[in-house]
């Protein structure tokens, strides 16, 4: 899942005119503006009834084979932009502690707190903008991020070295999300197939919609701002942030809304998803 970019990027303020903390402040407040959307209707009732069983995992094949293979038995985990907080929970089936939640908004905490509540977990959720975080906030052997996050994140160079410095020494970061080479396309174009973002757009595009992973209308929501992050930038900015990369992994499977549906399953396949894992290295200065 992830969001439909509606705006052309003619249409976005260009970064010199706004600040990090006026994006942050649009998104949060376009986040909480969408929050009740998903928690309505059958698929909410669904995911709170399952998430008191045992074993409760919301995890796809992909991710679950990397967190099996990472031995993080009896370790704790903290995710970053963990919204309702469903993948976090889901760690306690691997017998990983999911310690810290952190999101901007409440909204979505709200029902973090009552799926940690339906899983019996006491997970900390800390409702803070990820580039001002109180000094408490610990450190964990597991840092998470999934699908979704990182287009929201204005400063990449900064937002890793937050993350960085939220690990133990030899700690692990997994990233599993979608791929940026999807940015270039828009499926709502009648000629979706052709390039039309560029890869290398550094202003952000205006998200006007109300946010959803169902792929339905739900009309205008509050405006946020969505950046595309190349790969380079990202792995760059992991490594500069003291994190070794372990493994960077490309697949052709989609994890986003069923709009981008069509870009799957075809003989020439473009990159939908990628994971990465790295490691907090010990010598990591400042981090
Ligand atoms: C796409 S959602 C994550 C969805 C999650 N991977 C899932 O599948 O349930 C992105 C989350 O990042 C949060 N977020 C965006 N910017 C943030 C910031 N600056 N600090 C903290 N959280 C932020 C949003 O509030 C939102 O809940």
């Amino acid at each position: 899942m992830g969001y439909r970019k509606i705006n052309p990027l003619s249409k976005a303020r260009s970064m010199a005119s706004i600040t990090r903390t006026e994006i942050t402040a649009a998104n949060r407040a376009a986040w909480n503006a969408s929050a009740h959307l998903h928690a309505e209707g059958e698929p909410w009732e669904e995911l709170l009834e399952s998430a008191a069983r045992p074993g409760f995992s919301v995890l796809d094949p992909v991710l679950t084979a990397i967190l099996d293979g990472l031995g993080l038995k009896g370790k704790s985990a903290v995710q970053i932009g963990c919204n309702n907080a469903r993948e976090l929970i889901s760690l306690a089936s691997f017998g990983i502690r999911p310690e810290m939640g952190i999101d901007q908004s409440s909204g979505f905490l709200a029902q973090a707190r009552q799926l940690a509540d339906a899983a019996g977990l006491d997970v900390r959720l800390l409702e803070a903008d990820i580039y001002d975080l109180p000094s408490d906030v610990g450190r964990f052997d597991l840092a998470l991020i999934t699908i979704g996050v990182l287009n929201w994140m204005p400063d990449l160079p900064e937002f890793f070295r937050v993350t960085s410095g939220m690990l133990a020494p030899g700690g692990r970061l997994v990233i599993y999300e979608t791929h940026p080479f999807l940015e270039v396309f828009d499926p709502a174009s009648p000629t979706p197939f052709e390039p039309a973002f560029s890869y290398f757009e550094r202003s952000p595009q205006e998200v006007t919609e109300a946010i959803a992973y169902d792929g339905k209308d739900h009309g205008e929501g509050e405006t946020g701002y969505w950046f595309i992050h190349p790969l380079g930038e990202i792995v760059t900015a992991c490594a500069q942030a003291g994190l070794g990369i372990v493994e960077l992994k490309e697949y052709g499977h989609t994890i986003r809304e069923p709009e981008y549906d069509l870009y799957e399953g075809r003989v020439a396949q473009i990159p939908m998803s990628y994971s990465l894992v790295a490691q907090k290295l010990t010598s990591a200065k400042g981090c």
